[in-house]
């Protein structure tokens, strides 16, 4: 469980609490720079070995990407001490009209204490103040990020609501779901789009969805492909 200890500069200390009261650690989650090129390896090897065991998709990064995105002050790092806990990044489409919050990874001894929530909130939190005007958007297949999505005050919407920059879509062609995309003409695929519009008014009114929904959605989706598939 964690807990904010506060904000300095652009390091944010949270503690943990973990099952018995002896361990607690103090986690920093930072906005990234290029001393944090050194956890680049480790931050792909970690999305990489997650894909594989999720059995999904995923657009795979290299480590010179993910520097370029610390360099720039487009990322957010969670560290405990000098390991890596976590990690998020910016990306830009569009000119800048549209933002993602993309490559959300938590190392598997840190999950289930609720980082990549604190994660998502920074590298939010971030990206408004860094692009005000810009529409925040994500595609995903995971509930968690969905939920955490939704929390924000993310709304799900169909994939013409989103960038219409291909290079974005071109990213997804390493995703072993890639067929889907351009069997349905970059309409839909496996991933849920959700979308925060700074200038919404259903933005401002903020109506969480339900993981429920969420799941029925998903499912819809397997069901559909997955037929497609068997033709
Ligand atoms: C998904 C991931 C980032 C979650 O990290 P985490 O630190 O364990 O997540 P948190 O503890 O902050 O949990 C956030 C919320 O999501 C929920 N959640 C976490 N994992 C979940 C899962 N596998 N399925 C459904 N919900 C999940 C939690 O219950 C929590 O909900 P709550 O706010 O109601 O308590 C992590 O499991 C991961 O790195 N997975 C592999 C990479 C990945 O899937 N990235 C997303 C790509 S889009």
């Amino acid at each position: 469980m964690f807990k904010n200890l506060g904000e300095s500069g652009s390091t944010f200390q949270v503690i943990i609490f973990q099952s018995s009261l002896i361990k607690i650690k103090i986690m920093e989650i930072i906005i990234a720079d290029k001393s944090h090129s050194i956890y680049a390896h480790s931050i792909c090897e970690t999305i990489s070995d997650a894909a594989q065991v999720r059995g999904t998709g995923i657009a795979k990064r290299k480590p010179e990407y993910i520097i370029s995105k610390m360099e720039n002050g487009n990322a957010v790092i969670a560290l405990d001490g000098t390991t890596f806990a976590g990690f998020c990044y910016i990306e830009k489409w569009n000119h800048g009209k549209f933002v993602a919050n993309s490559g959300l990874i938590v190392h598997p001894d840190y999950r289930g204490q609720g980082l990549a929530k604190q994660i998502k909130k920074i590298i939010f939190e971030h990206s408004r103040a860094k692009f005000p005007e810009a529409k925040v958007f994500s595609i995903t297949t995971g509930l968690a990020v969905m939920k955490l999505n939704s929390d924000l005050g993310y709304k799900p919407v169909t994939f013409s609501e989103l960038t219409t920059d291909q290079s974005f879509w071109d990213g997804c062609q390493t995703c072993k779901n890639y067929d889907v995309l351009q069997r349905t003409q970059q309409t839909m695929c496996m991933c849920t789009g959700m979308l925060f519009d700074p200038n919404s008014k259903e933005t401002k009114e903020h109506k969480k969805i339900k993981e429920k929904v969420f799941k029925r959605l998903k499912t819809i989706k397997q069901t559909l492909f997955l037929k497609n598939n068997k033709k």
